[in-house]
């Protein structure tokens, strides 16, 4: 292949990729976090699959259920193991489920899936043991945690299969599940296993090989004026009724029951005569199958009728992958169930039945409503004095004709990449006085998202890397009282508080962080937590919907730092910006530097290749960040090049440097945001020293230095764009022509050694959790040589900053 040709390909790539980066919102978290060893966990050796949490705020203790194991553990720190019990399957019921064709040391364990509490020292706890589930009391007395033994049968308690999903709830001493209750797990059921056992009818119409996610219960009777019942809610998918299409569709459904359903006299006796499903709606911006809900959150309120349900989709096509978070008020899906028409079979030939609409005449009582002051009106006390057409129109109606709309009208998150798998939510009570939802969403490659919704603007305050392997965060659970959060994976429990205000140093970094738990303390000059702040504190300084940073307190002026220059040899300037969404602005005197045949500009510092004298002088770095429309500029460093007058190469100290105050001696180019001034930088001593080489490059070694360079960072700026488009953010009201930040390709890092070298990163990637260490970056020798290192040994050298690469080029 001609080198033409080749080029023509790239760039032909490159611009269908610019093209769809300019056609899409791309939201990129403006902070990640890497994986911190200081992050509490809890693993225990041989022990896997932690993937139920029971939460005791009354005791302190978090109770993990896990293969073969519950422990009790310290709220506050999740390390601190109180207790530990093992529930290990029966060598005979091993054997007896390898008989039945399944494996030994995967399926034919005890996995924990239910753990629920009964009173102040009793919880329930059910297994799968071995494909033959069954569930035992446990009690939490003196920091002991112990197993009855009481061995009590746990079918359609608890999944046969380890690896379905299925929910549960515990209302009084109801337990409400929703799993299969055959082997084969061909046979779903949503259970309410109590005095008065309730299931629901065996009829594809009802269930279609359902998974079940998510179940939660809403106190509806409180301040009824109907005199209507509490009820339970469900959310799961299942195959598709009401779609014509060739191929089977799956669909998101919502359902409930009444707690205080009975079942009806003859018709549907022991079933539930209040099973009614709904499908969820939850349009993605783009053409494609209904996406399947994963993981619920449901945000109460003390008033139900605000009480919000948070549901995570993915795709139910693997060639997607697109994830999004919908909203949908519990009034809104009572108004469905409680005010919407239904959908009936009719025959349209003589095996194929359509769902349509209902149109005829609904009975009264209504068909699937709790018994409420109507049905009591007409002396009917309990779902049992129901009359039989009323059952029979919900036994052969359960589904609903109208779909649930999300309470903004279309998804709060919109994300490609890794897909989401956990939601909670927390309700936080800003400075301004208002609450913010702020959504923690677990990813399959173990991040923590933390994400809020600011009037229809989306906004990832940070990422989290909570596992040090990509493994899909299993389970998440928020203790808004102890603000912290607990995820479990398949090789341990992670313990994470829902913020970390001293990330943030500056007050600009503060506020525009936009984190509703942080406020800016103007008399402790630090990034505080909100809630530690007095209450009728007028320090702080927060600004969430704007991210208007005009509070802050004029910054101290950047200290220049001094490099020595040396002509004819390359010099690095490190610049690290704070945050993902900024770009970089490189000033020299009063001039922007841009990339070209004497600057490189990359995502941490400029590069002057082969410096001369009139190269002498300051150069400015700036973070340019866009937050909601406005445009924040504040100067990161600022480094003062004075020519050594000296014919000595090593001579890196510099007496007598002095400290400039840059907003006098660099203007300013462009018209930024007032108070955003610049910040401190420490002066490195080191630093000369890393930037003066001995050896002179020649032109030809430069220009063929150069080429390459560019060659590089072409496939550097590809590699970028393609990393950038795993993010996408959907925003309401923004301008979906604007242009993303930029960032540039490539990281050079300037070696001490005898050659001249420049060393080639890859683009600092944006994809989470990278799978692999052994990064490796490519030398450029003076020489012409290319060659491969190890990253590990340069990656350490001050200044270059954290470094997340995946590229092997
Ligand atoms: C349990 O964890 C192991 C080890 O990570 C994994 O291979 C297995 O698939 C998990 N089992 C289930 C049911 O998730
Ligand atoms: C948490 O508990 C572990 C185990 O008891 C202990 O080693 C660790 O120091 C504790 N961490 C904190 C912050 O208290
Ligand atoms: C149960 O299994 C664990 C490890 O899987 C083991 O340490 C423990 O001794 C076993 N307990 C019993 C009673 O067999
Ligand atoms: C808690 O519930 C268990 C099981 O129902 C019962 O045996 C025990 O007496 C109860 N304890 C208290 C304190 O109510
Ligand atoms: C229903 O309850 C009311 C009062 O609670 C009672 O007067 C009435 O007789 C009951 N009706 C039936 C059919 O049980
Ligand atoms: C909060 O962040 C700071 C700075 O990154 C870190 O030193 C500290 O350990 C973090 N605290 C917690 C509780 O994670
Ligand atoms: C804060 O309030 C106190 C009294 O309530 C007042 O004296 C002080 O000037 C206020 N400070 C600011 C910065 O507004
Ligand atoms: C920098 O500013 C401070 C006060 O703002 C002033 O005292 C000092 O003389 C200034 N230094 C230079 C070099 O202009």
């Amino acid at each position: 292949m001609s080198l033409l040709s080749a080029l023509s390909i790239v760039w032909g790539l490159m611009l269908h990729v610019s093209f769809s980066v300019l056609n899409t919102q791309y939201c990129v978290p403006r902070k990640t976090v890497p994986y911190q060893n200081n992050l509490k966990l809890f693993r225990e050796e041989g022990i896997f699959n932690y993937s139920i949490i029971l939460m005791r705020d009354d005791l302190g203790v978090l109770l993990l259920g896990a293969r073969e194991a519950i422990y009790a553990l310290d709220m506050n720190n999740i390390s601190d193991k109180k207790s530990g019990v093992y529930w290990n399957v029966t060598e005979e019921k091993q054997t007896e489920c390898t008989y039945k064709g399944k494996l030994a040391e995967v399926e034919c364990r005890n996995y924990i899936r239910t753990l629920h509490q009964v009173n102040d020292t009793t919880m329930y706890v059910c297994g799968t043991n071995a494909f033959s589930p069954t569930c035992d009391y446990m009690t939490f007395v003196n920091g002991e945690l112990q197993l009855r033994g009481k061995q009590d049968e746990g079918k359609g308690k608890c999944p046969f299969d380890p690896f379905q999903r299925y929910s549960s709830l515990m209302v009084g001493n109801d337990l409400y599940s929703a799993t299969s209750i055959n082997f084969l797990g061909s046979e779903p059921v949503v259970l309410r296993s109590s005095n008065l056992a309730l299931r629901t009818e065996f009829k594809s119409s009802w269930l279609s090989e359902p998974n079940f996610v998510y179940m939660d219960f809403v106190d509806e009777s409180s301040d009824s004026p109907e005199g209507d019942d509490d009820k339970v809610y469900l959310f799961f998918s299942e195959n598709a009724m009401e779609y014509d299409f060739y191929s089977k569709v799956v669909v998101s459904r919502v359902a409930r029951v009444c707690k205080g359903d009975m079942g009806g006299q003859r018709t549907l006796q022991r079933k539930w005569t209040s099973f009614l499903k709904a499908r969820l709606d939850c349009s993605l911006p783009e053409p494609s199958l209904p996406p399947i809900v994963q993981d619920v959150f449901l945000l109460k309120h003390k008033d139900w009728k605000k009480s919000i349900f948070y549901a995570v989709f993915t795709p139910q096509s693997s060639l997607s992958q697109v994830s999004a978070v919908c909203a949908y008020s519990v009034s809104s899906i009572r108004d469905v169930f409680n005010e919407g028409k239904f959908k009936t079979p009719v025959a349209v030939e003589t095996s194929h039945v359509k769902w349509v609409m209902y149109t005829g005449e609904v009975p009264v009582p209504r068909p699937g409503a709790c018994i409420n002051n109507v049905a009591r009106k007409m002396g009917m006390n309990r779902s049992l004095d129901l009359p039989d057409k009323t059952l029979q129109f919900i036994r052969d109606r359960p589904l609903m004709d109208e779909a649930v709309r999300p309470l903004t009208g279309g998804p709060l998150l919109v994300k490609k990449g890794p897909l989401l798998t956990r939601i909670v939510v927390d309700n936080v009570l800003a400075l301004d006085g208002q609450r913010y939802a702020v959504m923690f969403i677990g990813t399959d490659n173990g991040y923590v998202q933390k994400a809020v919704n600011y009037a229809g603007e989306m906004f990832i305050i940070e990422e989290i890397q909570l596992c040090e392997n990509p493994q899909p965060i299993s389970i998440l659970r928020l203790s808004s009282r102890k603000g912290q959060l607990y995820a479990g994976s398949q090789n341990g429990a992670i313990q994470m508080p829902v913020s970390n205000c001293s990330r943030y140093d500056t007050c600009v970094d503060c506020i525009l962080a936009r984190d509703p738990y942080c406020a800016w303390d103007v008399s402790t000059e630090q990034c505080s937590s909100v809630s530690s702040l007095p209450l009728s504190s007028n320090t702080s300084i927060q600004s969430l919907k704007e991210g208007d940073v005009s509070q802050c307190p004029q910054p101290d002026p950047v200290a220049a730092v001094d490099i020595t220059l040396v002509p004819h040899n390359n010099i690095q300037l490190p610049c690290q910006l704070h945050s993902n969404l900024a770009q970089v602005h490189w000033r020299f005197s009063e001039q922007t530097l841009h990339s070209d045949h004497k600057y490189y500009i990359y995502d941490g510092g400029l590069l002057i290749l082969s410096a001369s004298e009139a190269d002498a002088g300051l150069y400015a770095c700036d973070s340019v960040e866009q937050i909601n429309g406005r445009t924040y500029k504040r100067t990161v460093v600022v480094y003062d090049l004075q020519l050594d007058s000296g014919p000595t190469v090593w001579s890196s100290t510099t007496p007598g440097s002095e400290v400039i105050n840059s907003s006098d001696s660099i203007h300013s180019t462009s018209t930024a945001a007032p108070g955003t001034g610049p910040t401190l930088h420490k002066k490195d001593p080191l630093l000369p020293q890393t930037l003066i080489n001995t050896a002179k490059i020649t032109r030809l070694e430069v220009a063929v230095a150069l080429l390459s360079l560019l060659c590089l960072s072409l496939m550097g700026v590809i590699f970028w764009i393609w990393i950038r488009g795993q993010w996408k953010c959907f925003k309401f009201s923004q301008h979906p022509g604007e242009k993303e930040s930029k960032k540039q390709s490539g990281e050079y890092m300037h070696i001490e050694n005898r050659t001249t070298e420049i060393k080639l990163l890859g683009p600092e990637s944006r994809r989470p959790c990278s799978a692999n260490n052994n990064h490796s970056a490519v030398d450029f020798k003076g020489n012409g040589e290319l060659h491969f290192t190890p990253m590990a040994n340069i990656s350490s050298l001050d200044g270059l900053g954290y470094i997340n690469d995946e590229s092997e080029i």
